[in-house]
């Protein structure tokens, strides 16, 4: 296949789905170089610019990754992140990944007006606060901040959450199966504390998860996510309208 200079799609976008092509045909590896700029723009006859702006989007979009004096080289696969309501660790383990947790803070706090208002809560009722680090095969992934009503979990605080399940802990300790949930996720950026925990550059991009879940019409949890939109992806299936 070559670029169409008669096509009304953008040159550097045909090179992109040139190159994606070129992959899959070539059978590319993770962490495999592609052609240099040069190479492509002569290949496709090409302006050098053209090249890079292919070059620049696919690294944006987490397909490649460049190597300063070395060159561009094919990403991993992002994540694909289903939109159930299951938790991180079986997400994880159901796409071939070791999920791991890493404990911030665990704190018993008065929910906060706006948190204790999306939890049905009174004002100031204690809540377990809960911040995790939240890692595959032992790379960050996510910065994940729970609230859970003390009194659905006396004691929570005394759980090591460390490398362990919050739903499963809620499951097995509490007898609580939620049944229910809703979830809004948005384009954010990471401030410098989840920037440091993530290892990512400042201002780097995330997807913004809220998340309550529910059971037997209680919320049970109110979390917020920080995921790496490097890394992640959604995935939903789509039913047919009723
Ligand atoms: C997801 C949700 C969080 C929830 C977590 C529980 O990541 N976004 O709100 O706290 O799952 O995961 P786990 O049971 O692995 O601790």
């Amino acid at each position: 296949m070559a670029i169409d200079p008669t096509s009304p799609v953008p040159k550097y976008s045909q090179l992109r789905d040139l190159l994606l092509d070129w992959i899959v045909e070539t059978g590319l590896s993770v962490d495999d170089p592609i052609p240099s700029e040069r190479e492509l723009g002569q290949r496709y006859g090409l302006s050098r610019m053209t090249v890079r702006q292919t070059i620049d989007l696919m690294v944006s979009e987490g397909k490649l990754y460049r190597v300063p004096g070395k060159g561009t080289f094919l990403a991993r696969p992002k994540i694909e992140m289903s939109l159930a309501l299951a938790s991180f660790t079986e997400d994880m383990r159901a796409r071939g990944y070791r999920p791991g947790a890493q404990d911030l803070v665990r704190r018993v706090l008065p929910a906060s007006g706006s948190t204790a208002r999306a939890m049905g809560l009174a004002p100031e009722t204690p809540v377990h606060h809960i911040e995790r680090l939240r890692t595959a095969d032992g790379e960050p992934m996510a910065v994940e901040r729970s609230n859970i009503p003390v009194d659905l979990a006396p004691g929570l605080d005394r759980h090591s959450l460390a490398g362990r399940s919050l739903y499963a802990v809620l499951e097995q300790e509490y007898g609580i199966i939620l049944d229910s949930g809703e979830q809004t996720i948005e384009a954010g950026v990471c401030d410098p504390a989840d920037a440091k925990l993530l290892g990512l550059p400042q201002n780097s991009p995330v997807l913004s998860m809220r998340r309550r879940s529910f059971a037997n019409g209680r919320c049970v949890e109110m979390a917020t996510s920080r995921y790496r939109a490097d890394r992640y992806t959604l995935h939903s299936r789509l039913d047919p309208r009723r």
